[in-house]
C-alpha cells in the first residue's frame, strides 16, 4: 500500500522517479508526488489522482536536480486530495518526506507539536513525521549542531523514529544536507538498488528493473543514508551494519503489457506458463513425488507433522482452502486454513508437530506477515508459499516454496491463485508420498498435473462464450457463485473477482448451503453461477441448480465439454475441459476470472486499478 521511490546519482531525478512511480502505481493510486532537492531548495510537485496526472504537471512545471523522492498513495488518514498527497514538508521547509505505513500515535504527536506552535497543512499521519523531524532538527541546530552535517540529520531522524508507534517505510531529504537521501524502515518494505555512482530506493524491486539488479534489503529498524558514491545502513540497536548486496534474478523482468489492454487479461492468459513454471524442476518421476529446494525441513521432521495451518488473506486464502482439501485428501494430515488477521490475534493452540504455511503473492501483506511473526515467536516452523522473491515474508519465513509466476501487476489476483493451487497440489503429493500414498497413485497424480498447462490453455478458449454471458448479465446488481468440494473455494474466488473489479455485489457459497439463506436473494435479476464440472458431486450440484431454476433465477454453468444435460437446464453454459476433480480449480477458476474482467469492461470500470483497493496491503 503506497509506493515509495528515491534516487541519488548523476541523472535527472524526476525522470527516474516518475518511471518508478508508474511501475509502483499498483500499490495505490489516490495521488502521486515527487520532491527534488537542488541548490538547497526543495521543489515539490504533487496532485490527486494517477501518476499520469503528475507527469502532466511536471511537463508544465519541471523540476531540476539529481536527488529526489516520490510517492504513489493509497489513502489511510485524510482524503485523497492535493494537500494530503505526499511528499510532505515540515513547517520550516528543511525536511521533506514520503511515507508508507500508518503512524498510530499521530494524534498525540500532533497535539504536542501544535502546542509548540507548529501549523499543520494536511490531515495525514505522515505530515506529523515530517514536522517531528523538523522539530528535532531545530533542537539539534539550536544546541550547536551544524544543519549541513549528516550526523545532525541522522540524529533528528533517529530521535523521531524513537517516538513513532506503528509502521513506516520512509524516504527523507534534508534541504541543508543536499547530497544525501535517507530511508527508514519499520514494517513497510524498502529495497535499495545499487548502481554505478547512483542509488535507488523503492518499495519493491519493480522500479529497479532496467537500472540495476544489485539490491540491499532493509530490515525493520534499519535507517540508511545514500549518497552518490556511498551507502551507510544503521540498525537501531547495533549502529552501522554490514551491507549485503544481493543480485535479483531474471524473473522480475516482464512487466510490460505487450499486446494486452490490461495486466489482468495478460496475467489470465499467462496461466498455462505460470502453472508450468510452478511445476518446473519439482516433479520427480523416479520416486513419483515432488521435490522442493527451499523447505528447510528434513524428511523426519515432515513425517512427524500431524497438523498443518495454512494462513493467508484474500485470494491467497481461497487457494489455501483448496490446499486444505488437497492435503487432507492426499496426505491425510488434518489441515485448516486461517485468515491471517484472525490467526495473529487469537492465540491458536499450535503444537510442536504443527507446521504453518503462509500463502502470499506479494510476501508483504501486513496481516500475513504478523501471523508469520507470531507463529515463529512461539517457536513454530513457519514456511512461505510466496511469489515475490526477496519480499519480507519470503525472507523471514523458515523456508518455503516460490511460485515463480513472474510479477503480478493487476490488482485482482489471477495467475498467483492458480500457481498457489499448483504448488499446494505438489505439496500434498510430497507429504502423501512420505506417508501412505502408493507409487502408482503418485505417478497418476504427476501425470494429471503435467497435463494441466495444456488443459488450461484449452480452457482459455471459453473466452468468447464468457463475453456473451457478460453482455447478457453485466447490468445485474447481485450474483451468487455456487460450487461444492474443490469448487467451493472457486465459487468464493469467482465472487471476489467480480466484487473487486466490477463493484457488483456477489456471494460465494457451498452449493448446498444456499438453501440456508442465500436462496432468498434469488429472483430473475440475480444470476447464479454454478461451478459444476463432472465429478463425484455432480448430481448433487445439479439438484441445487434445479432448485434455483425452479425459483426463476437465471443460471450460468461452468460445465464439462458437451454436457447436454446441463445445457438443457441452464441459461448459459461456459465449457471447460474435463480434468480430475482435485485439479478442477485450475480450470474452473479461469472462466470466472474472464467473466469478472468482461463485466468490468462493460461497466466501464478500471480493471487494473479498482477503486479503494491496492495490490499489496501493508496496513492492518
Ligand atoms: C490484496 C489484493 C488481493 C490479494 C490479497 C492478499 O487484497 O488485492 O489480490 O489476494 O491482498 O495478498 P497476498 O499478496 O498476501 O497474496
Amino acid at each position: 500500500m503506497c509506493g515509495i521511490v528515491g534516487y541519488v546519482g548523476h541523472r535527472p531525478a524526476s525522470d527516474l522517479l516518475l518511471d518508478g512511480l508508474s511501475r509502483l502505481e499498483y500499490r495505490g493510486y489516490d495521488s502521486a508526488g515527487i520532491a527534488v532537492v537542488e541548490d538547497r531548495e526543495i521543489a515539490v510537485r504533487k496532485r490527486r489522482g494517477r501518476v499520469a496526472g503528475l507527469i502532466e504537471l511536471i511537463e508544465s512545471h519541471p523540476v531540476e536536480g539529481s536527488i529526489g523522492i516520490g510517492h504513489t498513495r493509497w489513502a489511510t488518514h485524510g482524503d485523497p486530495s492535493d494537500v494530503n498527497s505526499h511528499p510532505h514538508l515540515d513547517e520550516s521547509g528543511r525536511v521533506v518526506l514520503v511515507h508508507n505505513g500508518v503512524i498510530e500515535n499521530h494524534d498525540r504527536l500532533k497535539a504536542r507539536l501544535s502546542e509548540t506552535g507548529c501549523g499543520f497543512r494536511s490531515s495525514t499521519d505522515t505530515e506529523v513525521v515530517a514536522q517531528l523531524i523538523g522539530w528535532h532538527l531545530e533542537q539539534f541546530i539550536e544546541s550547536g549542531h551544524a544543519a549541513d552535517d549528516p550526523e545532525t540529520c541522522w540524529s533528528a531522524l533517529r530521535a523521531t523514529l524513537d517516538e513513532l508507534e506503528g509502521t513506516y517505510g520512509l524516504g527523507v531529504l534534508f534541504r541543508d544536507c543536499p547530497g544525501h537521501l535517507w530511508a527508514a524502515r519499520c514494517g513497510s518494505p524498502l529495497v535499495i538498488g545499487v548502481g554505478e555512482q547512483e542509488y535507488f530506493l523503492a518499495s519493491d524491486t519493480s522500479p529497479l528493473i532496467g537500472y540495476t539488479r544489485d539490491v540491499v534489503y532493509l530490515d525493520d529498524h534499519d535507517t540508511a543514508r545514500l549518497g552518490r558514491d556511498e551507502i551507510e545502513v544503521r540498525h537501531r540497536d547495533v549502529g552501522t551494519r554490514d551491507v549485503a548486496v544481493q543480485t535479483i534474478q531474471d524473473e522480475a523482468v516482464d512487466v510490460e503489457l505487450g499486446e494486452f489492454p490490461h495486466y489482468m487479461l495478460k496475467e489470465i492468459y499467462e496461466q498455462p506458463d505460470s502453472i508450468r513454471s510452478a511445476m518446473r524442476g519439482r516433479m520427480d518421476g523416479d520416486d513419483a513425488t515432488a521435490v522442493f529446494g527451499g523447505l528447510n525441513a528434513d524428511a523426519g521432521e515432515l513425517r512427524r507433522i500431524d497438523r498443518i495451518v495454512l494462513t493467508a488473506c484474500g485470494t491467497s486464502w481461497h487457494a489455501g482452502l483448496v490446499g486444505e482439501y488437497l492435503i487432507e485428501e492426499f496426505a491425510r494430515i488434518p489441515t485448516e486454513v486461517e485468515y491471517a488477521s484472525e490467526l495473529r490475534y487469537r492465540n491458536a493452540p499450535l503444537t510442536d508437530t504443527t507446521m504453518v504455511f503462509a500463502i502470499t503473492q506479494s510476501g508483504e501483506t501486513a496481516d500475513t506477515l504478523a501471523a508469520v511473526r507470531e507463529c515463529r515467536r512461539k517457536g513454530h516452523k513457519t514456511l512461505a508459499i510466496c511469489n515475490t522473491v526477496g519480499s519480507t515474508i519470503a525472507r523471514e519465513a523458515d523456508g518455503g516454496i516460490y511460485l515463480h509466476a513472474g510479477p503480478e501487476i493487476g490488482v485482482a489476483s489471477t495467475k498467483a491463485f492458480t500457481s498457489q493451487v499448483t504448488v499446494l497440489a505438489l505439496l500434498a503429493l510430497y507429504l502423501g508420498r512420505m506417508r501412505h500414498m502408493s507409487f502408482r497413485a503418485g505417478e497418476a497424480f504427476l501425470e494429471s498435473l503435467e497435463a494441466m498447462p495444456e488443459l488450461v490453455a484449452r480452457t482459455l478458449e471459453c473466452h468468447d462464450a464468457v463475453r456473451e454471458v457478460a453482455r447478457r448479465f453485466a447490468d445485474c446488481g447481485n450474483f451468487l457463485y455456487l460450487g461444492r468440494q474443490y469448487n467451493f473455494p472457486v465459487a468464493l474466488e469467482g465472487a471476489l473477482k467480480l466484487k473487486e473489479i466490477s463493484y457488483i455485489h456477489a456471494e460465494g457459497y457451498p452449493a448446498a448451503e444456499m438453501k440456508h439463506g442465500p436462496i432468498a436473494l434469488v429472483d430473475e435479476r440475480t444470476p447464479s453461477v454454478f461451478v459444476t464440472p463432472r465429478g463425484g458431486v455432480y448430481e448433487k450440484v445439479v439438484s441445487n441448480l434445479e432448485e434455483i431454476k425452479a425459483r426463476g433465477g437465471p443460471v450460468i454453468a461452468i460445465a464439462g465439454p458437451d454436457d447436454e444435460r446441463i445445457a438443457g437446464l441452464v441459461d448459459e453454459v461456459i465449457p471447460v475441459p474435463d480434468v480430475p476433480e482435485f485439479l478442477q480449480p485450475l480450470v474452473t477458476s479461469i472462466p470466472l476470472q474472464l467473466l469478472a474482467y468482461e463485466v468490468a469492461l462493460l461497466r466501464g470500470c478500471d480493471v487494473d486499478r479498482p477503486r479503494n483497493l491496492a495490490k499489496s496491503v501493508t496496513v492492518e
